[in-house]
């Protein structure tokens, strides 16, 4: 697939990370195809994570996310979703590749800076939460 789905997390937000990740993301080939500044309210981080309700760390995940405004953007790149998870590297920043994003700019497994889609469904899903097609510059397929 040619697109995945970002936000820049409350955490890098607030440190003034934004311009800095953004940044790398661009040097690594992806051009942005839209782009937002917003702060979701807890029950729409929990839509978005819906696929972790349940699990241990899910109300502090939705806690904070919730917690200050996110940069979300809809990136475009061939081989985007895999490109872009090894460019922002492992969940957790103490296990993420010298170099990534997360190892540069997160700070623990909660505020970990970053978030990337999954695969090519979820990107699809993820743009559609955060954008309408007029914001978007890319056709995502049906
Ligand atoms: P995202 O790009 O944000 O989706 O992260 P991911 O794809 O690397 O991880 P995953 O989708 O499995 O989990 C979503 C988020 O939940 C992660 O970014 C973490 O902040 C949090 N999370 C996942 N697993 C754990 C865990 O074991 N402990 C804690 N504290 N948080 C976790
Ligand atoms: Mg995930």
């Amino acid at each position: 697939g040619q697109i995945t789905l970002t936000m820049i997390k409350p955490y890098a937000v607030k440190r003034h990370h934004v311009g800095d990740i953004l940044a790398e993301i661009e040097h690594a080939g992806f051009s942005i195809r839209a782009m937002k500044m917003v702060q979701l309210p807890k029950e729409k981080a929990e839509l978005f994570y819906a696929e972790h309700k349940g699990k241990p760390f899910f109300a502090a995940l939705v806690e904070f996310m919730s917690s200050g405004p996110i940069v979300a953007a809809l990136l475009q790149k061939e081989n985007a979703v895999a490109d872009f998870r090894k460019l922002i590297g492992s969940t957790d920043p103490h296990e993420a590749e010298e170099g990534t994003i997360r190892r540069k700019y997160a700070t623990d497994k909660t505020r970990n800076a970053i978030h990337g889609s999954d695969s090519d469904e979820s990107a699809i899903r993820e743009s559609r939460f955060f954008f309408s097609s007029m914001e978007e510059f890319f056709c995502v397929p049906e």
